[in-house]
Order: C-alpha cells, then structure tokens, then sequence
C-alpha cells in the first residue's frame, strides 16, 4: 500500500503493510532519525512529533491514519521559539544520553508556540508525560526557561 502525506513542508509516499506506525516510516523510510522510539506505548513522549499543528505519538498512529495529513518532526521546526530552544538546550548542556531530547524539544515547542510567555507550572505539566531515564529535568526545565526569555526579549511571539 502507498500512503501520501507531508513531512516538514514536503509531499512524502512511503510503502506500509497497513499495521505500520509513523515512526516506522519516519525512521526507516524517510530517513529522519530525530524522532526516537522509546516505549512504543504512548507513555515516554520521546516519539512526538505534530500531526496537523497537533501534539501527536508517532510510536501509536498507523501511517495511513495521516494520510493527506502535515507532520512536522524535530527535524523541520522553524522559527525563533525553535531558533531559541535548540539554543538554549545546547548551552545547557542539557540531558546527558539526549534520548529524550527531541519529544521535548517537540512538546516545549508547541507550548511555547500556543502560549505567550508559559509560567513554569505550565512548562511542567506540558513537560509531565515526556521521561527522562538519565534524570536530567531540572537542566531541561532551566533551558526551557531561558528559552521563554529569549523568545520573549526578542517580541518573536509574534512571528512564531
Ligand atoms: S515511544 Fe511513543 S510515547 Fe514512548
Ligand atoms: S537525557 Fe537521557 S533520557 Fe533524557
């Protein structure tokens, strides 16, 4: 079966045996490595991508369930909210294995694009379904504020 759909901005046609999931084609298919697998059950987050402007598990969506669909991965996000996560997550230093790193990277970036400047209660509760094994939140949690100050010194809410 050929399936159709985008993937950050380009029309994509993957093969799919009907019990395929998004990840698989992602990963193996398309070559987009980013978006990780982790627990394939809907509980780490280190699989989430955007399916249509919203937050998705790419480890439990059949790949025909998106077809004609936009996904955007950790690979295609653009902009100053992106611009400044992924800054402030490398000056971090944040994470030690990285594992997590782009479900977060996916989750805060949707955050921080619907909401002007989260509180960190926010931060946290959007943040509360995405693990970490090696125990790294408290550095991610700082990089995800100074990421909000950034986005914020630089009025680039409104471009995000
Ligand atoms: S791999 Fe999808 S939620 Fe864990
Ligand atoms: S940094 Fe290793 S799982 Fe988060």
């Amino acid at each position: 079966m050929s399936i159709r759909f985008q993937v950050n901005g380009e029309e994509v046609e993957v093969g799919s045996d009907g019990a395929s999931t998004l990840i698989l084609a992602l990963r193996n298919e398309l070559g987009l490595k980013g978006t990780r697998f982790g627990c394939g059950e809907e509980n780490c987050g280190a699989c989430n991508v955007m399916i249509d402007d919203r937050l998705h598990y790419a480890c439990s969506i059949f790949v025909e369930d998106v077809t004609g669909k936009r996904v955007e991965t950790v690979e295609g996000l653009r902009g100053p909210v992106a611009d400044a996560l992924r800054a402030a997550l490398a000056e971090a230093g944040a994470g030690q294995c990285g594992y997590c790193l782009s479900g977060i990277f996916v989750t805060a970036h949707d955050l921080l694009s619907r909401r002007q400047r989260p509180s960190m209660v926010e931060v946290k509760q959007a943040l509360s379904r995405n693990l970490c094994r090696c125990g790294a939140h408290l550095g991610i949690l700082r990089a995800v504020a100074a990421a909000i100050d950034t986005v914020v010194a630089s009025g680039g809410y409104d471009e995000a």
